[in-house]
């Protein structure tokens, strides 16, 4: 068993590097755990970059227009205020950091442009590798800092929540034996959601553990109908994760046409291929079912030497950027929602902490804007981070006597094929009432074929059970909104209602 008064972060996308590392860097010790490798997150599969107003002409204020008029009406201001004003500072201390972001043969910064954005703001590194240098940047500091201890393959099996307060977590090594931290704060960036669906651009490791984790010890969670389908994931039947043809693609030029070979964006939208992503996912979810889209890029110079990751990718499957239609397909990319938290990362339980993807802040509103997940990661891991070093000298010491219970050991019953069964039903209702779009009786529906999937989990199979009670908060959340707006399309009620505060 071990024991810790250390802050626990969960985690290692960008948001959770970025916790450790601020906590490290104020002086602290910090155990930070993920269930994979530093190499698993949906950070690190990033092919779009970081959006930020560090160009000349450029400001936070443009950069905050853009993002509340993706989010359909639906952003914080205030968040969106914090996340464009600090922004800047923060992709300053990246590069002091080591990231290497792409820069033009004048040595300057070069920014790019993607859907919704009304300039180029986007920050790349290696083209279309930006989440993976990023992670290799981070990790490489986060490894070399003595301060932080960094435990690979280990699960959080459950927080423990004492009186008020959650005070530490039981752990699982590799061997699937349990133990118990205490902890003054921990801070879950367990990232998203995708892998609840049949077709998702992120890793096999995006299974909501956070959401069920802060669910089971009574947090808040807000905002879960808002998913985000990414429109131009690659369609190849039985290929999932679905690879990512990023967005920056379209940004550079790359068109979307239908069977006829015409592009049929410009007729709904004035932006064509860069409108925001839930108009386009929803336009080419249509074409999709028919199997008759592709992303054209053929025409653009130079495209495969710019897009080194997909060329790769798609080589693999026999497709070419220069020469190929790319036949595409939505995917389920994003979540919006999340473990709702304060400006400074606070969930609504003490001692407990949420960034990154799996923490509804407020900035996403309806509809994510490209590439503003990274730097949210960022900007609000700095604040979490420096609101526990505030805060650590108040909490209060946690109880030495953690330790876990009988029920925690890990006896593999997630391995079972009748629990791999449950997922795979799970996945196909959710994809079907929860997906692009969604309807009162489908979602009624799901709601109880998700009650009686989890009645029927396997004993012990507690990753199963979390994943199907994860699946029926979005259902029930989708279900009760019953209005359009932005990634969260019901047939039944296709306009938005008038706004109200949230
Ligand atoms: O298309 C993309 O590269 C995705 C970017 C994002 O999700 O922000």
């Amino acid at each position: 068993m071990t024991a810790t008064d250390r802050p626990l972060v969960v985690g290692t996308g960008i948001a959770g590097l970025w916790t450790a590392w601020r906590l490290a860097s104020e002086g602290h010790r910090v155990l930070l755990v993920t269930k994979a490798t530093l190499q698993d997150s949906n950070t690190a599969w990033a092919q779009g970059g970081i959006a930020v107003a560090m160009d000349a002409g450029d400001s936070p204020a443009l950069h905050a227009a853009d993002t509340i008029a993706a989010s359909d009406g639906l952003a914080d201001p205030t968040a969106v205020e914090v996340l464009v004003t600090e922004g800047p500072a923060r992709v300053r201390e990246l590069l002091e950091l080591g990231a290497a972001f792409d820069r033009g043969p004048d040595g300057e910064l070069r920014f790019g442009l993607e859907a919704a954005h009304s300039r180029p703001r986007i920050l790349h590194a290696e083209g279309d590798r930006t989440g993976a240098a990023l992670v290799e940047a981070l990790s490489r500091v986060v490894l070399a800092d003595r301060r932080i201890e960094v435990l690979e393959r280990t699960q959080v099996r459950r927080l423990v929540r004492h009186r008020e307060r959650v005070v530490g977590a039981i752990l699982l090594d590799e061997g699937g034996e349990p133990f118990a931290v205490s902890a003054p704060a921990v801070v879950l960036a367990t990232g998203g959601v995708g892998q609840l669906f049949e077709v998702t651009t992120n890793p096999p490791v995006a299974t909501g553990d956070g959401w069920a984790l802060a669910h089971a010890v009574g947090a808040e969670l807000s905002h879960l109908e808002f998913l985000q389908f990414h429109p131009t994931a690659l369609r190849i039947a039985g290929v999932n994760p679905a690879p990512l043809l990023t967005e920056a693609l379209r940004g550079k030029g790359a068109w979307l046409v239908d069977a006829r070979g015409e592009r049929f964006m410009l007729a709904l939208d004035p932006r064509g291929e860069l409108a925001p992503r839930d108009v386009v996912a929803r336009a080419v979810a249509i074409r999709a079912f028919r199997g008759d889209v592709w992303l054209d890029a053929r025409h653009l110079a130079d495209v495969e030497a710019a897009f080194p990751g997909v060329t790769a990718l798609l080589a693999s499957h026999g497709l070419s950027l220069a020469r190929d239609l790319i036949p595409v397909a939505p995917a389920m990319h994003y979540a919006m929602g999340g473990i709702r938290t304060d400006l400074a990362g606070r969930s609504t339980v003490a001692g407990l902490y949420a960034v990154g993807e799996c923490a509804h802040t407020g900035v996403h509103g309806a509809n994510r804007l490209a590439s503003n997940s990274l730097l949210e990661g960022l900007v609000f891991a700095d604040r979490a981070g420096r609101e526990i070093v505030a805060d650590l000298a108040e909490i209060p010491r946690p109880p030495a006597s953690l330790s876990p219970a009988a029920t925690d050991l890990d006896a593999g019953a997630d391995q079972l094929p009748e629990a791999l069964a449950l997922l795979a039903r799970m996945r196909s209702i959710l994809t079907r009432e929860a997906g692009v779009v969604r309807t009162e009786p489908g979602l009624a529906e799901a709601e109880i074929a998700l009650a009686d999937l989890l009645a029927r989990a396997p004993s012990g199979a507690w990753r199963t059970a979390d994943q199907l009670r994860v699946a029926a908060l979005v259902a029930r959340a989708a279900r009760g909104r019953r209005e359009s707006r932005g990634g969260h399309r019901r047939a039944d009620f296709p306009n938005p209602k008038p706004r109200r505060a949230e």
